[in-house]
Formats: structure tokens, sequence, C-alpha cells
């Protein structure tokens, strides 16, 4: 049935979804299908493991295991084409404002267009900028990796600490883990986020100032984690190397703010732009990606953005019947709001993708967690699913008894290669092992295990319920080749484009977040109240009131 959250407010000016003849054919067809099993599904079609399946840019998705028929498929591209997904998808590579309610394009696209190719926004041809930063991006890159680029007392620089938090951390820690096989060993990358104090203490304890780079990313360059540990590196390299002028060598900026980042001090020879067209959570391809290009070399950085490149090109030109992020995301749609599926688990089987799933939380969750359409009404419908997940076959020792026996209906995304990346070569066996635990998970979740089958296997008749598995529990299975800087490009475009997708149909803003405001202005105010600045009035509710009084007490013991 399809979950309907709360009712439409009066006044908006497009009626609610769940209103409109697309969405409610889709809610029939739900009620039709619903008694319908995969085991059923594919007895019926022998061919369905293939039929359901598209490819793109390296990678095969093989969406079978899904809860669908041909007629689900049909009906969620009826429900694309009747929200204008072309339309808004040509809107967003155009550099149009998408982005309503910050009046901004969201021109992601353009930072992996080729050299060459034209986009003029507001007259102006995004793309000779965007390769201008890249380039000088490489110099200092290459520099840094050969040893040419020296610290204040001519030592070369060993260390590199990242400086950011949200889109400016888990993108380059993402792609930094990712792409940890192509980087260069003797180069030690370090990520500081958190306005803990434990992050930046633990990132940089057993480092030398003199051998460290700091790049400081943040888009607006005020984000208060992001200039709190800025303050704590400048202090902590001049405490080692003795004077405030030795740092010039050992911070980089990456910001749209260049005014900011000349105040603090960094040169601005020494900060590498991108622009406001570049949302937080989607610009690890901007100069944010500065660390991982360190990392792995602007060869590899370049091939990442072309694997980025193809996705957008698949996304713009395949028919929406092969179109892969058009496809994932309309399954997002029938998941979350007919199946009632909250939360969607990233299930990586690859090691070097281990942050992914947090990568892709703030990706999908920041931007499709709204409750208001771009017409200014409440939405009518349950919008982004909630993201989560492990690489296997860890996950499997923990949570995987909830996806198989639990009550609650998890959708998955199991995401594989076919070759490994340690050891090279085909002698191991350990990656079949692997891929095995992949395949034969989704084949648990998708046809489960029958009582018949359980008793056939001589279970006691005590057991039998706890042996069974239900089955019928959703997957998709993205598969690639191996894992090079190409096919991760691309595979988070596919899942940008997946979440784009999901935003047209919910009628969102996908590229603005007013939902972290609140907290942090909320949080300026507790501060004041939790050094006492403005005490003894606290006035906030009793419970927040007694936590502060109790922090104040027990900070005062501290040793
Ligand atoms: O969490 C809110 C947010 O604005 C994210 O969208 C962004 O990625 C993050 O903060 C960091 O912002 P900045 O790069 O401006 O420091």
């Amino acid at each position: 049935m399809s979950r309907v959250v709360v009712s439409a407010r009066s006044g908006s000016s497009s009626p609610p979804l769940a209103s409109r003849p697309a969405w409610k054919a889709l809610v029939a067809h739900h009620r039709d299908i619903e008694g319908l099993h995969l085991r059923q599904l594919f007895a019926d079609d022998p061919r369905r493991g293939e039929r359901f399946s598209a490819e793109a840019a390296g990678w095969y998705v093989d969406y079978s295991k899904n809860r669908i028929t041909d007629e689900t498929i049909r009906l969620l591209l009826e429900l694309a084409e009747r929200r204008g997904l072309r339309e808004r998808m040509a809107a967003m590579f155009r550099g149009d404002p998408v982005n309503t309610s910050e009046k901004r394009a969201a021109l992601h696209t353009a930072l992996r267009a080729r050299r060459g190719e034209r986009l003029v926004v507001e007259d102006t041809d995004v793309v000779p900028e965007v390769h201008a930063v890249l380039d000088r991006m490489t110099v200092f890159a290459d520099q840094l990796r050969s040893g040419e680029w020296r610290g204040h007392t001519g030592q070369r620089i060993r260390n590199v600490v990242n400086i950011g938090i949200g889109g400016s951390d888990l993108g380059p820690v993402m792609a930094f883990e990712a792409l940890r096989h192509y980087s260069q060993r003797d180069l030690t990358l370090r990520f500081v986020s958190n306005v803990d104090t434990t992050d930046f203490f633990e990132a940089t304890r057993d480092l030398d100032a003199a051998q460290t780079l700091f790049i400081v990313c943040s888009k607006t360059f005020t984000t208060l984690e992001t200039l709190t540990n800025v303050h704590a590196a400048r202090a902590w390299s001049v405490a080692q190397l003795g004077e405030a002028r030795a740092v010039a060598r050992h911070f980089v900026a990456v910001s749209t703010n260049a005014e900011a980042v000349a105040q603090f001090g960094i040169d601005p020879a020494l900060m590498f732009g991108f622009w406001d067209w570049v949302g937080g959570r989607y610009s690890m391809d901007s100069a944010i990606g500065l660390s991982t290009m360190i990392a792995v070399r602007a060869e590899n950085f370049r091939a990442m953005l072309a694997g980025f490149h193809a996705v957008d090109e698949h996304f713009q030109t395949a028919p929406l019947r092969q179109n892969l992020p058009a496809l994932m995301g309309l399954l997002a749609i029938w998941n979350t709001d007919f199946l009632d599926a909250a939360t969607l688990a990233v299930l990586p089987y690859e090691q070097y993708l281990k942050r992914l799933p947090a990568y892709l939380q703030q990706l999908t969750m920041e931007s499709n967690g709204k409750h208001v359409t771009l017409g200014g009404s409440h939405v009518d419908c349950a919008t982004s699913p909630i993201v989560w997940g492990e690489p296997g076959t860890n996950g499997r020792h923990s949570f995987y008894q909830l996806l198989h026996q639990g009550t609650q209906l998890v959708a998955c995304d199991f995401i594989g290669f076919c070759q490994g990346l340690n050891p090279p070569g085909r002698d191991d066996d350990r990656h079949d092992l692997l891929i095995a635990n992949l395949f034969a998970q989704t084949e648990a979740l998708a046809f489960g295990k029958t009582a018949a089958e359980v008793r056939a296997d001589g279970t006691p008749e005590a057991l039998v319920l706890h042996r069974v598995f239900e089955g019928n529990r959703p997957s998709n299975t993205l598969l690639a080749e191996r894992l090079t800087p190409h096919a991760l490009g691309a595979l988070v475009a596919l899942y940008e484009h997946s979440v784009f997708t999901q935003g047209v149909i919910w009628n969102i803003d996908s590229f603005d977040q007013w939902g972290v405001e609140f907290g942090k202005v909320l949080a300026q105010r507790t501060l004041l109240h939790l050094q006492g600045v403005e005490a003894p009035a606290l006035t906030h509710d009793s419970s927040t009131n007694t936590l502060i009084r109790r922090y104040r007490r027990l900070r005062k013991e501290a040793p």
C-alpha cells in the first residue's frame, strides 16, 4: 500500500502526488500484485534475471530480484514521464536554477565535462574554468608527490591532512579509501572532520609538522567544525615550527570563499576554487577532491571523472527503460512508497568501499530527506529512504539476521566486482568466496526457504518455524569488472542521478539542506550557556536545562 505520511496542506498550487492518476495506477497495481512471491515470478519467467537488468559505463545492474513485474516498470516509467523527469534532467544539465530555494544551478555534471565541451551559464562557459582548476590541482599534486613541494624547513611533505566536514570530508575520505590500491604508499593521508578534539588529536599525534600539509576544504569557509579544526591545526603547526609565518607552506584551501580564506591567512595563490553551483555533497569531483588526486595521481583522478561523465551521458541519452540511474531511482520510489521499505542497506562486497555507505547517507538523505515540495506544500508520501550499510561479509555476522527474518522490509543494494585487487591474478580463491557470499545472499533474500524445505532437511518440528525464511525481500545487484577509478566515478554518478530521479518524482528540492541549519543555531546558543556566559538564567526546556547544569558541574571537576 502506498505510504501516505501526511496530508497535503491546502493552498498548494499543484495537486498532491497521491491524487495523480499515474500514482493511483501504481497503488492499484500494487494491490494486484501484493500476493506475488519472487519464487513465483522467477518460476513463471525463466529469462527474468536477464530481462530485468541494464548496463552502463561498465556497471551491470540486475534488478530482477525486486518485487516487480513488467507492468510495474511500465507504470513507474509512466510516472517518470508525467513528473517531467526528462525536462527536469535537461534543466539540471543546462544549468537552470534547479535548486529553487537557493536560486542556484546544481551543475556538478560540469565538473566532469570533457575539455573542449561548452556549457554556458549566465553568459560564461564554465568548462574552461573547471579545467583551469583541474590543471592547477594537477601541477600541485605532482609537485607534492614528487617531493618538489617542500615544507618550511625544506623537508619533503609526507603527510596530507584533509580538514572538512560533510561533503568536504565524506567524498574525499570515501574516494581515498576506495582508491587506496592506486595510492602513493609513502604518503600518509588523514581526514579530520569532527569538532570533537579527539579527531584532530588522533589524526596528528604521530605526525611531524615539518612534513605535514593541511588541505582545508570548506565551500563556505564558515563551517564551525572546520574553522575550529583549522585553528587547532595552525596552533599545532606553529607550536612545532616555531613561528607563525612558517606555516604558510603547510596550508592550502579549497573553497568558494576567497575573502574568508585570505582573512584566515592562507595565500590566495594556494587556494583552489570551485563554484556556488556545486553542492557540498556533490563536490568530490571538484577541487574538494584534491587529497584524492594527491593520493592517486592526476591521471587516475581524471579516469574517475571520465567514469562520472560516462554515466552523465548515459543518463541523458538512454531511453528510460534502459536508463540505469532512472531505473534505480524509480525502484527506490517503489520500495519506499509502495512496499514500505523505510531503509536501504548498501552492501559493498569490497573492503575498499567501506566508507561508501556513509558517503551515500549524506548524498541521499541530505538531498531527499525533505517534507516540502518545490511548490511549498507538504509532501503526501514518504521521501528519502534511510541509508545504511557495511561491507560484506562482515555485515552477515551482524545485521543480516534482521534482513532475512526481521519484521521490517529492507531494500538492499549489493555491490561487487568480478576481479579482486589483492592479490592480483586468478590463483587465489578468496575472491570467489567473497562473491559467492554476495550472490548467495541475494538468492536467500529473494527465495527464502519454505517450511516444507526445512522439514525435508530433517529439522525437528519445534525448530521448523525458526528456520523458515520467508524470502521475497528486494535487492539490486551492481556488478563491475574491477574497482578502478573509472568504476568508482561511474558508481557515484549512478547514485547521484538515482537520487535526482527520486527528488523529481517527489517534486522536492534535492539540492538544498535547510534541515541542518536549525541545530547549528541552537548549538551556538547552548554553547554560551554551557560556558556560563549567559548564566544563570537557563531558558531551555527542563530536560536541556538539567543536562546543562549537570554538565557544568562535572566539567568543573575535570582533572
Ligand atoms: O551539513 C551541511 C553542510 O552544508 C553540507 O551540505 C556540507 O557538505 C557541509 O555542511 C560542509 O560545508 P562547507 O563545505 O561549507 O564547510
